[in-house]
């Protein structure tokens, strides 16, 4: 077996500054998975240098590298080139590098498809090779990074969900997306006969860790409302401010998220405006939804509308009718009402909220409203996830509130929607959408905190001074800040 300087140095003369680069911290989080999961961390970080050791060969080498140790390249590499160099890999660490141990080998072998029943090593090397920082989506990659230290079946059902995704995409072959068929199968299978909770289609808390449900549910311990007519209900209250030199929170009362009020009874009604002097309400839905499900209005309390995307419904309901459920396989149903179909479906949602000029637009109108508002203000869409999580996420950020704590606040909407999955279903039957739409419509019914925490992502890297993003792209002026600080935040 070669010395660790052997391998770095034979690996840095393999590959281009870029790749080396891309090794050395593939394998520097290799070991700290493990370390945590009790790994032989020397034989880790080996196969995570050695992981791309055949990557810039070409397919002439490979074959030679195949030949000379007579080794037959598999049908998967010859279908999908980009797979060849793992198998090499794998070759190369044996033949050249003395590596016996063919759960580590089968790390560097499995480590761009993966496969059912992977080794723990096999799993780690494929996470730390895709969440590596310099890849796309640093924000949601480190997230998936994060959730490896306490999970890895999860996170890479997340990863192979995420290459179902793709393959209708990419036009991947008959045998490679049978390939990921089968280790998304085996993975969910695996998650059933171990998880005692497994979640159930549209339940909403599947896709939270443990750490995250317990902080979400502290959320709601303290900020929950109790009107029972209207889903999701809570303040923004009780999170820390970065700003000012003494810490300041935000104001208990001040700012209510919610499901829509269409169904709040008169004395619920007049509850919420006494008990949290409410005096403003905004309507983040499109016309056509608040025509099905109208607001109770409340005398004495503003009523505004702001629709964040005229096609927000149609963005839900076409990606999962048009272009998946009316068409898709038994399979590819099967996949659309696991909890992870809704990963792709959310991330697109909240990527054109943070990006569409007309829905930023509208953001700057709502903080430019509520500034100059005298008491509380109510804002909600139809279930108070998306477009009240993505408004939500951007006050606390304005009010200089920590990341942790915003996906925080975000993610209290699993818990409130557990309670509330069959009331949904009910309220989305107004819609009168066909059967199988509903229940793929159900399967979105989740968090994805790390959808809200790439938006934020988004923000943080091109406005990293808040006053900066308030200014520039919600277009407002420093005393309109400031208002809007002194008006939540406490003294
Ligand atoms: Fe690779
Ligand atoms: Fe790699």
């Amino acid at each position: 077996m070669k010395s660790r300087e052997e391998i770095f140095a034979a690996v840095k003369v393999a590959l281009s500054k870029k790749r080396f680069d891309h090794t050395i911290m593939v394998a520097e989080n290799a070991v700290i998975l493990a370390d945590l999961y009790g790994i032989d961390k020397k034989a880790m970080w080996a196969m995570a240098m050695l992981h791309d050791i055949a990557k810039e060969m070409d397919s002439e080498e490979m074959f030679a590298v195949a030949d000379k140790y007579g080794y037959t390249i598999s049908k998967l590499s010859l279908d999908f080139v980009p797979n060849m160099h793992a198998e090499v890999g794998a070759l190369i660490a044996e033949k050249e590098f003395g590596f016996k141990d063919r759960d580590f080998l089968n790390a560097i072998k499995y480590h761009v498809l993966g496969r059912p029943a992977m080794s723990v090593p096999e799993k780690i090397l494929f996470i730390c090779d895709h969440t590596e920082p310099s890849r796309p989506n640093p924000a949601r990659m480190s997230y998936l990074f994060e959730m490896a230290k306490t999970d890895l079946d999860e996170t890479m059902l997340r990863f192979i969900s995420m290459l179902l995704e793709y393959q209708n995409k990419r036009g991947y072959s008959l045998s490679i997306r049978e390939r990921i068929w089968e280790t998304f199968d085996y993975l969910l299978d695996e998650r059933r006969k171990n998880k005692q909770n497994f979640p159930k289609a549209g339940s909403s808390a599947g896709l939270l860790t443990d750490v995250e449900f317990d902080a979400a549910l502290e959320v709601i311990r303290r900020n929950r409302i109790s009107v029972k007519s209207v889903q999701n209900i809570r303040t923004l209250g009780g999170f820390i401010s970065n700003y000012g030199k003494c810490r300041r929170t935000v104001k208990t009362k001040g700012l209510v998220r919610s499901a829509d009020l269409s169904r709040l009874t008169e004395e619920e009604a007049l509850y919420l405006k006494e008990e949290s002097g409410l005096t403003l309400i905004i309507d983040l839905r499109t016309p056509a939804e608040i025509a099905k499900a109208p607001d109770r209005k409340i005398p004495g309390v503003d009523y505004v509308k702001a629709p964040l995307i005229q096609a927000y419904s149609g963005i839900r309901a076409d990606y999962l009718t048009e272009r998946y459920i009316k068409s898709a396989s038994e399979r590819e149903k099967a996949w659309l009402l696991s909890e992870y179909a809704r990963i792709p479906v959310v991330r697109s949602m909240y990527q054109s909220m943070f990006t569409d000029k007309e829905a930023l637009n509208t953001f700057g109108q709502i903080f430019r409203l509520i500034q100059s508002e005298e008491g509380t203000v109510l804002f909600h869409c139809t279930s108070g996830k998306d477009r009240t999580g993505v408004l939500s996420a951007m006050l606390l950020y304005v009010l200089g509130c920590d990341e942790k704590d915003i996906i925080n606040d975000y993610n209290a909407s699993a818990i409130s929607f557990n309670a509330m999955s069959e009331n949904h279903m009910e309220l989305l039957k107004r819609y009168e959408y066909e059967e199988d739409v509903l229940i793929g419509l159900q399967s979105t019914l989740s968090v994805v905190p790390e959808a809200i925490r790439e938006g934020l992502d988004r923000i943080t890297s091109r406005y990293p001074a808040r006053e900066m993003f308030a200014m520039e792209v919600l277009g407002m002026n420093e005393e309109e800040i400031d208002n809007f600080q002194n008006k939540f935040l406490t003294e």
